[in-house]
């Protein structure tokens, strides 16, 4: 059998979360470790890592840590998935961590053939401001291009030498030059706030950018001058289309976008696959199964903040007592308010960012 691959490079999603921790070394999470845990932590969304009890030591112990993220500005708009890694971010900002978000316009140009003048373009217009309105703090955030921060691309260059191609071929399957510049640098952000000063550092990411994150570790633990701690990883389930699809490439006009209008809202809720049953008589009768939800995956992830809340809507919808149609206006409902409220914080946002590189 082919020793299984993840590709970052894809839209495929993995299905089986618990395979994948045993597959790929994970570790599971255990929320218990961590203070003030956040909604994603509490409920199950949040599901493994790397070397995560040297992050909840870091917080325990009140020393010093950081938390990094980077995007790909290839989309015109964000959706609720990019949501959940940025409510990581801000979650372990809000815990002392030293933050750190990169543009990733190089990874974007080798491996999409998007133009740095558009790359720019979209981080500044959408996804930086977007990012903001999600509640990182600008202030505290240092942010950066790739393709302008030589103290990365330097160390991209340097770290190379620690790479080969029998381990690309090990992690990636067979890697086109493109990729294997995008991933030293994706290193490279991921170290390179440890040239200051090495200390333990947190990447929230998606399953599918587990393999950049298995390539940082060994190459972080072979660079011994650098002294570098391995870094630390935490990973979440993907929020699926409405639809149920877990592909978003296949399931686009499914997908709930951050700034999506109320009529957009309305239909896309509308549409969404329920676990209720097909007559209302039987739905009343057997009641419904929130586990094949998608209404009730919207609450659990992002809309419903108190979990007694949530639990009684849980049980009123097994019980037959809550409708799909009624689930559906409170989704719809909650979601308006929330895209009303996020559209000004976004404004403002753009305002910042503006002053911020000008
Ligand atoms: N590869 C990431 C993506 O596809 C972007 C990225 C670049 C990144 N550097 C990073 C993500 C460092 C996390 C950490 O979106």
């Amino acid at each position: 059998m082919a020793k299984e691959v993840i590709d970052p490079w894809s839209s495929e999603l993995p299905d089986d979360y618990r395979k994948k921790i045993k597959q790929f070394g994970l570790e599971k999470f255990e929320v218990n470790d961590f203070p003030n845990p956040n909604l994603l932590m509490r409920r199950g969304i949040v599901f493994a890592g790397r070397d995560l009890k040297r992050i909840s030591k870091s917080i325990k112990e009140k020393k010093k840590f950081y938390v990094l993220t980077g995007i790909m500005p290839t989309a015109d708009k964000l959706h609720f998935g990019t949501k959940s890694v940025i409510d990581q971010v801000v979650y372990f900002q809000k815990q002392g961590a030293e933050t750190h978000v990169l543009v990733a316009d190089l990874e974007s140009a080798a491996t999409r053939g998007i133009s740095l003048e558009e790359a720019r373009r979209r981080a500044l217009d959408i996804h930086i401001p977007c990012y903001i309105a999600l509640g990182l703090d600008p202030k505290k955030t240092k942010f950066y291009f790739q393709s302008e921060n030589n103290d990365v691309t330097s160390l991209a260059y340097v770290l190379s030498r620690r790479a080969t191609l029998n381990e690309y071929r090990a992690i990636y399957g067979n890697p086109e030059p493109s990729r294997i510049m995008a991933s030293v640098l994706q290193v490279a952000d991921i170290m390179h706030p440890q040239l200051k000063e090495p200390m333990p550092g947190i990447i929230p990411v998606g399953l599918d950018q587990d393999p950049h994150i298995r390539l940082s570790r060994d190459i972080a633990s072979r660079a011994k001058e650098f002294k570098f701690f391995t870094p630390s990883s935490i990973n979440h389930k993907f929020l699926p289309a409405l639809t149920g699809d877990l592909k978003m490439s296949k399931s686009e006009g499914n997908s709930l976008y951050l700034l999506d209008s109320d009529d957009e809202i309305k239909r896309k809720v509308s549409r969404a696959l329920t676990g209720g049953q097909k007559t209302l008589a039987e739905h009343k009768e057997k009641g419904g199964d929130p586990s094949k939800d998608m209404i009730f995956e919207l609450f659990k992830q992002h809309l419903i903040e108190d979990d007694a809340e949530l639990a009684l809507r849980e049980k009123d919808y097994r019980a037959g007592k809550i409708l799909d149609s009624e689930n559906k206006a409170y989704a719809t409902e909650l979601l308006q308010k929330y895209m009303a409220d996020f559209r000004k914080k976004y404004a403002d946002a753009r305002k910042i960012v503006k002053k911020m590189f000008d």
